[in-house]
């Protein structure tokens, strides 16, 4: 996700120190790489590497840089591999300007090649040089710079923050699109950075810019203009008061609730990557040919390969089996071949569990490539392409927001196997914030009726089942209580005993599954079961369970996807409620590097 961070003084000062303590704060943005540019005079010294903010600014001696004006950016790499040239912040062709930023420019091949066809010195892949050579285009062809800047954001595409500065100005200009953005005023400076802890030890005055604004940032005063007319607009300084605990949370009570709120963001991110990112195409293409295809993770990551199999049957009529990491080995490993294809998927990247399954596949000489969260994690590295989950820092040990990028990005590549049109997804994020919003006061409801109880059942069906196991999964990290997911038609064989008065069993219903939830409901129910159905309004469904929850109306593939948000939800409710901290559950670890 990249982090990005602007100073402007009343005086040159040393500004070294400054940048090296604001991009620790947003270190946990990304460590690939960090950069620093200073403005003295009219002079640009622009320091940069791979490697965390310790050592790189220790190595270029960040702490001797000097100026009026200074950047810092750390960046988390998607477009271009982590390198000194890829690091932010970039100059512009001929060096008189610096600009770094951070989210994602999806359309940034294309403006790349006219960047170079129209004759600028364009020397990397990432994104941030693309912006800057956006804002160059029109300073070339004679454009004011704040004009120029204006255009600029017309052109570049996808969720970002920009900063950016020019050597004979004595100013910094920032925007944003669809990504974070707080400037701060404090007493004879201004800065701009991507998020609000990073500034808030400098000063708590703050104004929080919206997209579509270019924020103008001189030492003793910042203006707001809009993009589209440049005409100014009034933004109302805040002060914070909030404590640094509290706003790192974003307000949140846990990182948990967080996440769950960031899943909307996230995903429209991920998607904007994935219609960029060239790659997609060849994957593909691979799978297509592919001799058996494997989908191989642990945890939340498996029932997100589950969920991929399920997507790509239904969707591509494509079979791919899905296969818990440390059995693949027992019970494939010796049969795979370079006809095969492995699709390893992990938040960490580092869980051993899976690094095992690669090592042994790779021995049989199959095609392996990655879907993990973690860009530079050992599963980054180890395959022949990883796919970026795009979700930045997760912090909560329960995965939330990697799980619903997980299941993302495998529909995606179902519908590119389909031939479908992926626009059809766009719609994802919009249908996500809707679930949230709609189904919290009635989780929340829930949640305080079943807590007394220590054992339940998540039960799904079809395109449901890998999302039961995944709410199953929550409610047993956090709360500590049994909790069984399964496949609903099999709780007959065996579970129905221990049903009783009371008794919470849950049910995930895709749209097309009604009536066959419907049996499931009421085999539980006269035993004295209470019965919660996840699912689309449904006159049936509601005349049969004792609580529907209702997801809004899409298709059985996003249905599922949504179905997951109020089990998230329930189980974080059921944890707080327990006087539990959901964030970092017992025993339990966000990274398991053991076998
Ligand atoms: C640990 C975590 C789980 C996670 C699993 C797989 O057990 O506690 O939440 O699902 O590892 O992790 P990965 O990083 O490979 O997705």
């Amino acid at each position: 996700m990249c982090g990005i961070f602007g100073y402007v003084s009343n005086k040159k000062e040393s500004l070294g120190p400054i940048l090296i303590e604001a991009a620790k704060r947003l270190t946990y943005r990304g460590y690939d790489s960090v950069g620093a540019a200073t403005f003295d005079g009219s002079k640009i010294d622009l320091r940069k590497d791979i490697g965390k903010v310790e050592e790189v600014s220790v190595r270029y001696n960040f702490a001797e840089m000097r100026g009026q004006r200074g950047i810092a950016q750390l960046r988390w790499a998607t477009f271009g591999e982590p390198s000194q040239v890829n690091a932010q912040p970039h100059l512009d062709s001929d060096g008189d300007m610096v600009g770094a930023h951070n989210g994602n420019v999806v359309n940034n091949v294309e403006l790349r090649e006219q960047f170079i066809a129209e004759g600028m010195t364009v020397r990397s892949q990432n994104d941030g040089e693309t912006c800057v050579h956006a804002v160059e285009r029109y300073v070339n062809r004679g454009y004011e710079f704040i004009d120029a800047i204006r255009l600029a954001y017309g052109d570049l595409e996808g969720d970002y923050a920009f900063l950016i500065g020019h050597a004979n100005d004595d100013k910094l200009y920032a925007f944003k699109k669809g990504s974070g953005m707080v400037v701060g005023l404090g007493e004879g400076f201004t800065c701009v950075s991507s998020d609000l802890p990073s500034i808030l030890p400098m000063t708590r005055q703050v104004i929080r810019p919206q997209d579509g604004e270019i924020v103008t940032l001189w030492a003793d005063r910042v203006e707001v203009r809009s993009v589209k007319d440049g005409k100014l607009i009034i933004r109302k300084q805040e002060t914070v008061t909030e404590s640094m605990d509290a706003v790192q949370k974003g307000g949140y009570p846990h990182f948990m609730l967080k996440e769950i709120h960031e899943q909307a963001q996230v995903a429209r991110e991920l998607l904007h990557v994935l219609n960029g990112n060239r790659e997609v195409g060849s994957l593909v293409g691979k799978m297509k040919n592919a001799r058996h295809l494997y989908f191989i993770g642990c945890g939340t990551s498996y029932h997100a390969a589950l969920a991929g199999s399920v997507f790509f049957a239904g969707l591509a009529r494509r079979a791919a089996i899905p296969v818990l990491a440390p059995q693949f080995i027992a019970q494939y490993a010796p049969s795979v071949d370079h006809d095969d294809v492995g699709i390893f998927v992990s938040q960490s990247g580092e869980t051993k569990d899976v690094l095992n399954a690669l090592a042994a596949a790779e021995g049989r000489g199959m095609a392996c490539f990655g879907l993990a969260n973690v860009v530079g994690s050992t599963l980054t590295k180890a395959t022949s392409f990883c796919l970026p989950l795009c979700c930045g820092y997760e912090i909560s040990v329960p995965a939330t927001k990697t799980f619903t990028n997980q299941i993302v990005t495998f529909l995606y590549l179902a519908y590119r196997m389909a031939g479908r049109d992926v626009r059809e997804l766009d719609r994802i994020p919009e249908l996500m914030e809707q679930t949230l919003e709609i189904v919290t006061p009635q989780i929340e409801a829930i949640a305080k009726e079943i807590n007394e109880w220590n054992d339940m059942y998540c039960l799904g069906y079809g395109v449901t089942y890998p999302i039961a196991l995944e709410g199953a999964l929550k409610l047993k990290e956090i709360t500590y209580a049994h909790c069984e997911g399964m496949l609903s038609t099999e709780f007959k064989h065996g579970p129905l005993s221990a049903v009783r008065e009371g008794f919470p069993v849950i049910f995930v219903a895709g749209p097309n599954d009604a009536p066959l939830i419907i049996s499931g409901i009421n085999e539980v129910k006269v035993r004295g079961a209470r019965t919660i159905v996840i699912a689309e309004e449904d006159a049936r469904l509601r005349a049969n369970g004792d609580d529907l929850v209702v997801i809004p109306k899409s298709d059985p593939q996003i249905s599922a996807l949504l179905g997951v948000l109020p089990l998230q939800l329930l189980s974080y409710h059921m944890s707080v409620m327990r006087g539990f901290d959901p964030d970092f559950p017992r025993n339990l670890s966000k990274t398991l590097t053991v076998d």
